[in-house]
């Protein structure tokens, strides 16, 4: 389970996360939706500690997270409890496909080198790519890095997947390869957080369903709830907005 209690973020006088609150159950898919400037992106790196949040407390798994009284150790132990994905993949450009995903395996599972390739490959297959596994990132297209790094994400077989906008980038045509792919996953057991605008997707693939606007949450629930009885104002402002963006991007 992860636990959020308290959240805190501050960048100067700008309140990033304003004490946010929540759960996530094992094997459970949440969207984070909410406009841009929201927080949802600094709510996943504070999961992470790829940003330090300046108070409240993470639980995820077995692993516990105080802002105001940690040690290194306990670091190094939250983050290797998640995996992130980002919008610009952040492949290590000078290693092949399939160093991308042995990378984590040989450093931080200290698997032999024959081992970690052959887990390596099998993720590659999971995620459609294998047939690139000694090709350069460079030369692959967005949706296909994307899914490489989703596949390297896979691959330290973390507690949760945290997903922070991963088709934003793409070009229209390469989206849902890449979300086929997260759909494929969701439908294991795997606990996910995804921060999304596709909303036909969030709809169909989370569980709960996070609205968030200035550092806090306004509204949460089941997709069914968030989607078909928004209650909040401010959410059935966005989804409005969002849908009919999506629709005149479309014609
Ligand atoms: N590293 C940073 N330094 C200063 N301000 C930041 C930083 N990261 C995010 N912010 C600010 O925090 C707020 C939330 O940002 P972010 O979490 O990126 O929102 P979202 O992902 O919902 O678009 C925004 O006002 C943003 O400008
Ligand atoms: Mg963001």
């Amino acid at each position: 389970m992860i636990k959020i209690k308290n959240l805190y973020k501050k960048f100067d006088d700008l309140v990033a996360l304003d004490h946010v609150d929540f759960e996530v159950n094992n094997g459970e898919v949440v969207a984070i939706i909410g406009p841009s400037g929201s927080g949802k992106s600094t709510l996943l790196r504070c999961l992470n500690l790829l940003e330090k949040p300046d108070d409240g407390f993470i639980e995820i798994g077995d692993v516990k997270f105080d802002a105001k009284n940690y040690k290194s150790r306990d670091v190094k132990l939250l983050r290797q409890q998640t995996a992130m994905v980002f919008q610009h993949y952040n492949l290590f450009k000078n290693k092949t496909v399939l160093q991308n995903v042995t990378e984590a395996l040989i450093l931080n599972k200290k698997m032999k080198v024959r081992e970690a390739n052959e887990a390596a490959l099998k993720l590659l297959e999971k995620v459609n790519i294998s047939e690139k596994a000694d090709k350069y990132p460079v030369t692959l297209s967005g949706g296909q890095q994307q899914r490489v790094a989703i596949a390297r994400a896979l691959a330290v077989n973390p507690y949760a997947i945290l997903l922070d906008e991963p088709t934003s980038a793409l070009d229209p045509e390469l989206v849902s390869e890449v979300l086929e792919v997260i759909r494929a996953i969701a439908h294991k057991d795997t606990t996910m957080i995804i921060v999304t605008h596709e909303m036909k997707f969030a709809r169909e693939v989370a569980d709960k369903v996070i609205f968030m606007v200035n550092g806090n949450i306004v509204e949460r629930g089941t997709s069914k709830e968030i989607f078909d009885s928004p209650k909040n104002d401010r959410t059935r402002q966005f989804l409005k907005q969002i849908l009919s963006d999506r629709k005149e991007g479309d014609s």
